[in-house]
This record gives structure tokens, sequence and C-alpha cells, in this order.
């Protein structure tokens, strides 16, 4: 595509993040594998490209390298630390592993304020992370910053438009990297501000209307954010080609079904499959108590339930999920195999491999607050776009221990009282999730003269921007007291009410 940016990936964790930066820059960008040949990058006729990091070290053998030839194109390039340590070896300057590594956030001395670093202090903070450095500058290139450890922390040769910084513009913890990044697309490869949500949204609809051609997709839709958005861009794009299946696991938020349906059914027209299937996951999950097995069995449930409903629907070649970027490197780790799986979050994976159905999955390399952006240029209702993030697994993972009706009951209750008072208050878009968790201990309480033995309920309340980290709401204390107060009135069977203060890490944002 003309004007856009090609993004070399190295296979580093922050990958994602360049394209995402430049995406923010209203340009279009395209992640492709390192070893792309010079010949099929040139036929995408890109205007700039980035050299990822990643986690090789050129001091080592079998590193990832790319074809040579890229650099000679005359195409302007960043490279991001092992991306500028690839230049530097390719064009015989001198790389080697430092003494002292770098890593975290790191004061940069700026000596040339023009191109690259236009319009910053001379001082400015960055994030590095690295071990080897560059010793010797390639012949032609010239050193623009400096940090106490490494006389070459970013490099140029303006003539040929090569660029390279050791540290990550990309990060949130390089707080004038987005300007970096503007710089070198504005101002060194001269790229246009054209690509928006509008043109994304138009992207995705083209696509998906290529790649389903007169095929049928299933979606299983739950009411959240993401499947939500999806499924209008689905309609948008193949209409009544488009089949959702809504299960009922009854474990939703209060009188959550009825609205999906009112929502998608009615306003929407969309083919909509209601499966009401509450009592057999609640058999499934008796006397279950490991939120692990718990997730388990209602991702294997939730499977049955929906082959058995997409062998209604005929034959169907394409299976359409939510799948966001962080969804996918929390279960996965991109290049070193599985990471440490910290829990199973089921959207990933499952489904298909049983199935032989293609995945379509429009999201899996945006972050939540750009699905929203989608929802809103698609003129989603707002209560769908701001909802908070649910659980697929729902309330079974915030019931604490063994799963009833009665329980359930309790804590739908509970919860709808929190999300109205954070509503009225004026806090609900301010904050990531809210929500109330049903413990499994007791304690004894006093309502009018008598002695209760009754639930614990606890409030969990987080600020986040992608659910990856996350700190405890500081809610007013007012905010909590009537939250309190309502719960232990209006829901019976509670009688205490606790406030989570820990955040992620260490902790997660559910209690299972
Ligand atoms: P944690 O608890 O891991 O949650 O800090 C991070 C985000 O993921 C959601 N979450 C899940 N989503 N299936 C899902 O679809 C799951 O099993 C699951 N577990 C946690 C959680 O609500 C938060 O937004």
């Amino acid at each position: 595509m003309e004007n856009s940016v090609i993004v070399l990936d190295f296979g580093s964790q922050y990958t994602q993040l360049i394209a995402r930066r430049i995406r923010e820059c209203k340009v279009y960008s395209e992640i492709v594998p390192y070893n792309i040949s010079c010949r099929e990058l040139l036929n995408k006729k890109p205007k700039a490209i980035i050299f990822s990091g990643g986690p090789a070290s050129l001091s080592k053998e079998n590193v990832p390298l790319c074809d040579k030839k890229i650099i000679q194109s005359g195409i302007p390039i960043l490279g991001i630390c092992y991306g500028m340590q690839l230049i530097t070896l390719f064009l015989r300057g001198r790389v080697s592993p430092s003494s002292l590594c770098e890593y975290g956030k790191t004061s940069l001395h700026i000596n040339k304020k023009d191109g690259l670093f236009a319009n910053l202090n001379s001082n400015i903070t960055v994030w590095m992370s690295h071990t080897d450095k560059v010793y010797k500058l390639p012949s032609g290139f010239e050193s623009i910053a400096s940090t106490q450890n490494s006389s070459i922390a970013a490099f140029r040769n303006k003539e040929k438009k090569l660029y390279g910084v050791q540290f990550h513009p990309e990060v949130v913890h390089t707080p004038k990297g987005k300007k970096i990044i503007e710089n070198f697309l504005y101002k060194i490869a001269h790229c246009q501000k054209n690509w928006t949500m509008k043109s994304l949204v138009k992207h995705s609809i083209s696509s998906i209307r290529k790649q389903v051609a007169d095929k049928k997709v299933i979606c299983a839709l739950s009411g959240g954010v993401d499947s939500s958005v999806l499924a209008i861009l689905l309609h948008e794009a193949i209409g009544r080609q488009l089949h959702c299946v809504f299960v009922n696991n009854g474990l939703l938020r209060k009188d959550e079904g009825e609205k999906v349906v009112k929502t998608f059914k009615h306003h929407y027209n969309i083919n909509l499959k209601y499966v009401r299937a509450e009592k057999r996951f609640l058999k499934k999950l008796k006397g279950i108590i490991d939120p692990e097995k718990k997730r388990k069995i209602i991702g294997h449930e939730f499977i049955q339930i929906f082959q058995e409903e997409a062998k209604k629907i005929g034959p169907v070649n394409f299976l359409a999920q939510g799948t966001l970027y962080p969804d996918v490197i929390e279960s996965i780790s991109a290049h070193s195999g599985p990471s440490a799986t910290i829990k199973s979050h089921h959207n990933v994976g499952g489904l298909p491999k049983k199935m032989h159905l293609t995945l379509i999955e429009p999201f899996r390399n945006l972050f939540k607050d750009e699905v929203r952006k989608i929802g809103l240029t698609l003129k989603l209702p707002q209560e769908i776009i701001w909802r908070h993030p649910f659980p697929g697994p729902g309330l079974a993972i915030r019931i604490v221990g063994n799963v009833s009706a009665e329980r359930i009951k309790i804590l739908q209750a509970a919860d709808a009282i929190v999300i109205e008072e954070i509503k009225k208050a004026g806090l609900y878009r301010k904050i990531w999730q809210a929500f109330a968790v049903l413990l499994p201990i007791k304690s004894v309480g006093v309502m009018g003269d008598a002695r209760t033995y009754e639930n614990v309920i606890a409030l969990r309340a987080v600020t986040s921007c992608d659910g990856m980290t996350a700190d405890w709401a500081k809610l007013p204390d007012s905010l909590l007291g009537e939250i309190s107060n309502k719960i232990i009135n209006q829901v019976k069977g509670v009688n205490r009410i606790v406030y989570d203060i820990s955040s992620k890490p260490p902790s997660t944002i559910e209690w299972e």
C-alpha cells in the first residue's frame, strides 16, 4: 500500500506496540517477518521501514538476519535496539556485548536536535533493554545521542536516511517516544497522515468480504465490547452470511441475556441464535472449586454447545473471534514457545482445531481501546462500547469456591449495585473494571437486634490501559460507603463488604 510503513519483526515483545504507535500517527503499518526478501518488501511500496528489537544477541550464532539488500534500498529505515545493531553489523560498524547492560529508565543526551530529535529537550528519559551495544559507527554515520554508558545511543546517516536508536521509543516509559516516531515518519520519511479508524474499518470490511466470498461465518457473541464490535463489523461486511451464537451459561451479569438479544437480534437484525444453557453449566460446575478446572469445564461445555449449534446452521467455513493482541501475548510468547500460562483465557485456541474452521480475527493485532474506536466509528451504542471487560467464564471465577444458583443470584444483585453506583458517580469510564466478588467465608453481623452470619463480598475496581498491568482504583470513601450500604441492605445473604487494594502484578484483576 502507498504511504505504508513496514515493520520487520525480529521477535521483540514490543513489535505490536511499534505498529500501534504508527497507527496513532495516522499512517498505515504492516508487520512482516524479518526474513522477507527485499523484492517482496519493495512490492509493498513502503514509504519507510522499521526494524524492531529482538531477544537475540549478534555475538551468537544463528541469529535472525534480514535481507541485506533492504538496507541498501534507499528507503528510510529506523532500527530499534537489535534493529540498530543489525544496521551496524551489515554496514561494518562494531557491535559487542557491553560489560554494563542498560535496563529500564535511562537519561539520554541528545547531540543533534534536528530530524529524529527535532523539537525535543537536550535531555530526555528513555527506556532501555539491551546487553549488546554499538562500539564503532559504520562509515558515513554520526552519533546523535548518548547515555552515560554509551556514546552511541542513537545514530544516523542523514544522506542515506538510515537511523538507529538503542532505546525503545514505542513504549510509554519513553515519554517522548511518540514524538521521535512522528519525526521519523513525517520529517524523515515524509509519510502522510491519512490512515484513520475509518480507513481501518473500510480495509477490514473489504478484506473480510474477499476472504469469506459467499461462505458462512459463525461468531460467538458474548455481549462484551470485543465480540459486539466484531459482530457489527462482520454484519456490515457480510450481512446475513453471519451467524451469531449467544450462549447464556447462567454466569452472566444481571439481565444481560435479554439485553444482548434486544440489541443484536431486534435492533441490528443479525442472525442470532440465543441458547439457554444455564442448567447445563451449573450441573457441570457442581462441587468444582479449582479456578482452572472451572475455566476448562466452561470452555469445554461452550465448545460442545457451539458445535451443536454450528451443525444446525449447516456448512460453515469460518469462525470469527474477537481475540485482541493482549490475549495473544498473555497466552503464548511469540518466538520462544509457550510462556508461563497465568490463566488460560479461553478465546485463544480451542475451537478451530476441532471444528476445522478457518479463523477470522480482525482484532488480533489491536488493543482494546482501538477496538472501542472501531465501535465508535461503526456507531455502536455507547453502553456497549464503554462496557467493562467481562471474562469468558463469567461469574464462575468471581464466586470463589463452589458455584450454585443461589450464590450466582447474590453476586448478580451485588454486582448490579456496584455498576449502577459507579455510573452514578460518573466514574464508570475512568475505571477499567469494577465488580463484586463473592467470598467463600461467612462473617458475623448484627441487623436490628439479631445476630447474622452471612456472606462477605469483596469489591474490586482497577484502572488499567490494557489489563496486563493494573492499579487498584482510589474510589471516594463516600462511594465505597454507598455501595456497601446498598448491598448490605438490599442483597439478602450479605452482611459485610471489603475493598480489594491490590495491584497487578503481583495480584491479578480477577480473584480466580
Ligand atoms: P487477570 O485476572 O488475568 O485478568 O488479571 C486480565 C483480564 O482478563 C480477563 N480474564 C479473562 N477473560 N477468560 C477471558 O475471556 C478468562 O478466563 C479470563 N480470566 C481473566 C479479566 O477480566 C481482565 O480483564
